[in-house]
């Protein structure tokens, strides 16, 4: 808490409210005495100005394009880590020492395979179901097959059994969907592979053809990871935290996590934007038509992969995808139209002052998917792939919440009524 203090005037009355300043030095109004003190509530739609909670786990400075995990920047992570080792840092808050790594890595292999019971679910799911939706379901099931435990050991840290399961079996749940929605038979799990290589076999190994995993492709799908691993209290870890709040446990958390991110203004934003490069290209690269769209304020289109709510420089996220988007690309020698359309769409929106008096820059959405493409990643695949990456930040969080009495309040907003105040109750034979 810090000595400042804000005096609020409501009425000639003065109250004082305690300052809190973060360890960065960013400066709160702590307001969880005005209720009491004044009758006041604060109404913030969109939560644009509220903190919902103090965390220790993730900082972003939107101005200066900062983001960095447990004190580390995104740089330095995305440039030296795997997934995994840059998950067990948000889970534990320390990055692993090579024997921990070792642990972890033997427990992302141990708890691989999902029960075979839960493989039948996947063959009633309808043709073409969003693989979002398979993956929500199949994660709350998960509560069932594999019962959180109420006292676990503590093997390493922060770490339990049912975070390193739910690490694990996410990736081949996803896999898992992939290979049903197209029809072909399901690869297992393989003991000598890596988490984001095993990831890539599981996907795309068929019995007639065996997948070759590229190097490039291991190197970039763990960047890209890294760099979704979490992003403070954005929509999804938010509602996570929110739905871990009432009590319920992670398993059902976390699902209501993956249906928060299927939203084309948050995760979903990925496959928004493949569209949007499509119709450009279909329409012979009228721009200008998008553009005009999305500047119009009587039009509620977008051009997605566009803005932040935090960030108001470029995304430090979309600015490494980038690079990693030219090196997958020329690594593989794949030709993308929609690589040349998104970058003259960059420029064009780089020197249009609508754009630029709002801060629109790209985000971690925008070049994203067309890496995903070149990997053979299928667009409707996307936003899962948001969801592995955006997993470790979600549990981080979810313990994060359920570590002391204050974060653990069940949260529930309050609300400014203006619907009608009270009218008599009108019979149904009397209402005409
Ligand atoms: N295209 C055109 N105009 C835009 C865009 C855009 N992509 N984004 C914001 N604006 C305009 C908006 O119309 C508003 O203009 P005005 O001040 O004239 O009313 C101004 O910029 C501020 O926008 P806002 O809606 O107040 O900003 P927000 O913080 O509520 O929304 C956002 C943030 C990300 C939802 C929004 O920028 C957006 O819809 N972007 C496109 C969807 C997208 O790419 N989402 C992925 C976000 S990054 C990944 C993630 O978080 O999951």
């Amino acid at each position: 808490m810090s000595k400042e203090t804000a005096q609020l005037i409501i009425d000639g009355t003065t109250y004082t409210l305690p300052i809190v300043e973060s360890t960065t030095g960013e400066k709160a109004l702590d307001v969880r005495s005005l209720l009491r003190q004044t009758g006041y509530i604060t109404l913030d739609s969109g939560y644009m100005n509220t903190g919902s909670c103090e965390s220790q786990i993730t900082y972003l400075d939107g101005s200066k394009g900062i983001l960095r995990y447990r004190g580390y920047d995104i740089e330095d992570l995305a440039a030296n880590c795997v997934f995994i080792e840059v998950a067990y840092l948000l889970l534990t808050g320390e990055l692993p020492t090579a024997k921990e790594l070792d642990r972890f890595k033997y427990d992302m292999t141990r708890y691989a395979l999902i029960h075979e019971d839960m493989i039948h679910f996947f063959d009633h799911f309808p043709p073409n179901s969003s693989p979002m939706s398979i993956l929500s379901t199949m994660v709350g099931t998960l509560h069932d097959f594999y019962p959180e435990m109420d006292k676990e050991e503590d093997p390493y840290g922060g770490l339990t059994t049912t975070t390193a399961r739910l690490l694990s079996k996410l990736r081949t749940i996803a896999a898992f969907s992939y290979k049903k929605n197209i029809g072909h038979p399901l690869v297992y799990p393989r003991a000598d592979l890596s988490y984001c290589a095993n990831f890539l076999n599981m996907m795309f190994d068929r019995p007639n053809m065996p997948y070759k995993v590229e190097p490039i492709n291991v190197i970039a799908l763990n960047k890209l990871l890294i760099l979704h691993a979490d992003h403070e209290q954005n929509c999804s870890t938010s509602t996570v935290r929110l739905v871990g709040s009432a009590g319920v446990g992670l398993y059902p958390s976390i699902s209501a996590g993956i249906n928060a991110l299927w939203g084309p203004l948050h995760g979903g934003a990925n496959v928004a934007v493949i569209r949007m490069l499509e119709g450009i290209y279909r329409d012979g690269e009228d721009y200008d038509k998008y553009i005009s769209k999305a500047k119009n304020p009587d039009d509620p289109y977008r051009l997605t992969g566009f803005g932040h709510r935090v960030y108001k420089t470029y995304d430090p996220r979309a600015k490494l995808i980038k690079e990693v988007c030219q090196a997958v690309l020329e690594t593989l020698n794949v030709t993308d139209p929609l690589l040349n359309i998104a970058q003259e769409l960059e420029y064009r929106i780089s020197r249009d002052d609508y754009f630029v008096s709002r801060n629109l820059y790209p985000n971690v959405d925008f070049y994203s998917g067309i890496i995903y493409r070149a990997m053979g990643i299928p667009t409707n695949m996307f936003t899962v792939m948001f969801a592995l990456g955006r997993l470790p930040g979600w549990i981080a969080h979810w313990q994060e919440m359920n570590s002391d009495k204050e974060s653990s309040r069940i949260g529930r907003p309050r609300q400014v009524y203006k619907g009608i105040t009270n009218r008599p109750f009108v019979k149904i034979e009397d209402r005409g």
